[in-house]
Parts: C-alpha cells; structure tokens; sequence
C-alpha cells in the first residue's frame, strides 16, 4: 500500500508552477491513495478553495481530505468565523469534516482539530475535544485487526527535531493516551510547513509509540526554511515495516526529487521503533 501525504498546499499563496509540479511528481509516484492533511487554502475564501479543488481534480488518485486552520474565514470576518465557521469548506471541500476511508489494508480516521478562536491570542491552535477522541476510539473498535490504523489531523502532536516555537495540538496528554489505548500505527500531520517523520511515544497504559509523518508545505510560498516538499509512505501487507520517504522540491532541476528517508519497524502491541535514518 502506498500513500503519499501532501499537506498546506495554500491556494491563494502558491508559488507559481508548484502544482503542476506536484501533479507530475505524483504520476511518477503513483500512490493507491493521496492524503491531504488541512490548509488548502490561505485565507478560506471560496475562490480559493475553489481553486485548490480544481487542482486536485486534475490528479488521478482517490483523496482524501482534512481540514487546517487556514479553510475557515480569516480572523478579520469574525462574524463569519464563528456563526459560518463551515460553509464556504463544506460547500466547496466536502460536506464531512471528518471523513473515514478503509480497503483491505488500512483504515483512515480523519479528525478536525480546527477551532475558530478561544481565549488566547494565536487562533491557528488547534485542539481534539474528548467527544472527538471518543469517536476515534469507536471508529478503531470497529475495526479488523490486521488492518494499519491511521489517524489524520492537521495540527501535529509533536515538534520537528529541528524545533519550532508554534504551538503544538493542544490538551496531548489526553489525545496520547487515547491513541496509546486504541493502538494507531500512524498519525499523520500538516501545519509547521516542515517535514519530519519520528516515532511518536504515546503514554498510556502499554509503553508504545506510534510514527508521525508530517509533510511541509507541498505547493505554498510560505516556507519555514525548507523546500516544497511531500512525503511517499509505503506500507508492505504484513504491515510490520513502514518506509517514509520526504520528497523535496529541488531548484535545480525545477522538480520534485526524494530527499530524506526513514524506515520504521512494529513491534508487539503496534509499538513503533525507527530503524533507519536517512537525512537530506
Ligand atoms: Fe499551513
Ligand atoms: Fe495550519
């Protein structure tokens, strides 16, 4: 099973030629599934999430769709922020702001982490509430056990090893523990336009960690000190080996090239250690 994970792809600020790049780099990678976790847009404007699915229109491969922070109206149009929070990203993204996807090998869980604002300054925080944690749980309930559980939400649980000073999903004590309880292979995230993959160690009940991918920015010109980039994440059928491979724009050859490696291997109770690092 291949996935590949494009994430922040901002329409509204895109650099130019990016898309058409990204969709070549994506025939080549020819995934069974692409994942795009949150921020389609820059300002959640209709004309831009428009744009943004008429882009992922033109790919072949079936999506699927979470969304960022950035999909709901800009802090200027309170009114709109918080009485339309929704609209314009169910009217033109899709209805389901937490759509679920399975075949014979995974099963997807997406979760909005988006809040419109709260009572702190920075309103790009984001935050799973415990109702939506138990919905993930039931979801996960359900399922067969052979299959990869994978968890999609935009704002990341944890900080690049390069650092950052944004904030973190927020209340991750109670989000670890209900991943750790329901046994998630894989969360992948968006959000930091910065690309990593790391095991992510869940405190709860059994010791165990998960892997978290999270892809930069696929398509935008708002770069946090690294290139366009997205991540191709293949998975074999006995699921106890993941490789993840960060695909990086390169200037040169004014194309998307792969970069950075990291293989992954499962351990009894779905624990998650890294076995091989390859850093661009
Ligand atoms: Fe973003
Ligand atoms: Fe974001």
């Amino acid at each position: 099973m291949r996935l590949a994970h494009v994430s922040d792809l901002h329409f509204g600020a895109i650099e130019p030629g990016r898309p058409d790049a990204l969709r070549r780099a994506l025939e080549q990678v020819a995934p069974d599934l692409l994942v795009v976790s949150g921020d389609l847009s820059q300002r959640g404007t209709e004309v831009e999430m428009k744009e943004a699915m008429e882009f992922l229109k033109t790919l072949s491969q079936p999506q699927f769709i979470v969304p960022g922070n950035h999909d709901i109206p800009h802090g200027h149009h309170l009114w709109a922020r918080f009485k339309q929070t929704w609209r314009t990203y169910r009217k033109v993204v899709a209805v389901d702001l937490e759509p679920v996807w399975q075949n014979d090998e995974v099963a997807i869980i997406g979760a909005n982490s988006v809040r419109a604002g709260g009572w702190y300054l920075d309103w790009s925080r984001g935050h799973l509430s415990r109702e939506q944690l138990r919905r993930i749980a039931a979801c996960c309930e359900q399922l067969p056990e052979q299959l990869l559980r994978v968890l999609v939400v935009h704002h990341p649980p944890a900080a690049p090893p390069q650092g950052t000073r944004r904030h973190l999903l927020d209340r991750r004590k109670r989000f670890f523990s209900a991943l750790n309880d329901v046994g998630v292979d894989l969360v992948m995230c968006g959000h930091f336009h910065m690309s990593y993959a790391v095991p992510l160690m869940l405190p709860g009940n059994l010791r165990r960690a998960c892997v978290l991918s999270v892809a930069s920015t696929a398509t935008s010109y708002r770069l946090e000190g690294e290139p366009n980039g997205f991540h191709v994440i293949d998975v074999p059928a006995t699921k106890n080996r993941m490789d993840i491979q960060a695909w990086q724009w390169e200037e040169q050859r004014g194309a998307f090239r792969p970069a950075s490696q990291w293989s992954f291997q499962r351990h009894v109770w779905r624990h998650w250690t890294v076995t091989r690092e390859r850093l661009a």
